[in-house]
């Protein structure tokens, strides 16, 4: 069946929306299936930009419907914000549709994320600091509220009395915060965010399986990346949500047989916001540098990203999570000015060679990149839009990658436009 996953093959910030842009192209249905407004997903069309949290990139074309799947969490006013946004430079979300059963994300998710953070000092994480990780905590609990519940007033107030209750306590015996006031946020709820957001609730799991049934294409757009799974990311600094392509299916209602292409995105350097390991991670002038061309800066909370060189042991570790079919390079441009550019091409950990993720943390925390070292190209690439036009050293260089991660790349961007790409033949 025609399903396409996109998923980060790194920590985040790929360009993963540029991508699902593309490839919603030629696709009917676009899904969002975990994270939430940590995610930042910016498209430049006709150098107008726009920057998404929550609703799918592919509601940029009238023929795409967004699907928020029930996998991702909702915090209903940055969604409506969102909705509006689109709507005042003229595009129409009418059509975009709610998992009944995604959650939300609430303002005491939120207060409980700060102060965790605030709390672990030196040892923070570097979260968004959105309330996405307790939002899934409460998910996990059996205490969260579901968009569903936003259909049900009288269900919708008993719930949050009860899960506040339990909450504010918390809050004020650990933190000495006041709590928030459950009948006031039943209020906002009921009056100002339920008549705007059930419309849109639908059967997205209906609509996705008739979808599919009937050859449309359905792409599921990942947030976050590989390396910020739970599961398999660098634990515990990580986000709390399975980006890898396994739970598209989980988080949008769909079996392992409608999946038929996994594009994994990887931008030609290696880039990571928060705290965490990071194998390749250039502290100098070389990695300013990348920072600045590459305008390295949180799409949500602006925080310098820290960057480093390409990881391919990272790189081929992703591909097997994924069961990638392909790869999409991303700026590759950033790279022009170099004369030389390392590419990592396996982790050296007390006298033994790695080539995929060692399977413990103490080996990751004290592995030791291994280099290879290409020529630079010294020219700039942002007008090239076919192979042949690329200099030779810039197709060495993805020949390498391609050569590394035992997969063909089939889209490298060389600038934010929305052509500035070239795409390679299958
Ligand atoms: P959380 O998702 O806000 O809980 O943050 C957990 C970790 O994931 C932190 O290191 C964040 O910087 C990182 N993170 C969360 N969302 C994104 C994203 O969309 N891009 C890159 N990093 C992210």
């Amino acid at each position: 069946m025609p399903g396409s996953i996109v998923v980060g093959t790194q920590w985040g910030d790929e360009g993963k929306g540029r991508i699902v842009d593309i490839v919603a192209k030629e696709c009917q249905h676009v899904v969002r299936y975990q994270g939430g407004h940590n995610a930042g997903h910016t498209i430049v069309v006709d150098s107008e930009t726009f920057a998404l949290q929550l609703i799918p990139s592919g509601v940029l074309y009238e023929h795409v419907t967004p699907i928020i799947g029930n996998g991702v969490v909702i915090n209903p006013w940055v969604l409506i914000d969102e909705i509006d946004m689109l709507a005042s430079r003229g595009v129409d979300c009418g059509r975009l549709m709610l998992s009944p059963a995604a959650h939300l994300v609430l303002p005491y998710h939120q207060i409980a994320d700060e102060l965790a953070e605030a709390q672990r000092g030196d040892a923070k994480l570097g979260t968004t600091k959105r309330g996405i990780g307790p939002a899934y905590a409460d998910k996990a609990a059996r205490v969260g509220l579901r968009v569903e519940d936003l259909l049900e007033p009288m269900t919708l107030r008993s719930r949050l009395l009860s899960v506040l209750a339990d909450r504010n306590a918390y809050l004020q015996r650990v933190y000495d915060h006041p709590g928030v006031d459950p009948d006031e946020l039943a209020d906002q709820l009921i009056t100002e965010v339920a008549p705007r957001l059930a419309p849109l609730v639908a059967d997205t799991v209906g609509w996705l399986h008739e979808a599919l049934h009937a050859g449309e294409r359905v792409l599921f757009e990942g947030a976050q990346a590989t390396f910020l799974d739970l599961d398999h990311g660098t634990y515990p600094f990580v986000t709390s949500s399975n980006p890898v392509a396994g739970f598209a299916l989980v988080g949008s209602g769909i079996g392992p047989g409608a999946i038929d292409q996994v594009i994994g995105i990887a931008k030609a350097y290696t880039t990571r916001v928060g705290s965490g390991p990071f194998v390749t991670e250039l502290h100098g002038e070389t990695g300013e540098h990348l920072r600045d061309r590459g305008a390295e800066y949180g799409t949500n909370t602006n925080r310098p990203r820290r960057c480093g060189w390409f990881d391919a042991v990272m790189g081929r570790q992703a591909v097997r999570l994924n069961a990638c079919t392909e790869i999409a390079l991303t700026k590759l441009d950033v790279l022009d000015e170099l004369d030389t550019i390392k590419v990592c091409v396996a982790y050296e950990v007390d006298g033994h060679r790695y080539d995929y993720l060692p399977h413990l943390r103490s080996l990751h925390d004290r592995a030791v990149p291994v280099y290879a070292t290409l020529p630079g190209w010294k020219t700039p690439l942002d007008k090239v839009t076919q192979r042949w036009q690329l200099p030779r050293q810039a197709v060495d260089y993805i020949v390498f990658l391609e050569r590394q991660l035992g997969l063909p790349i089939r889209y490298v961007c060389v600038g934010p436009g929305r052509e500035q790409y070239i795409r390679f033949a299958a």
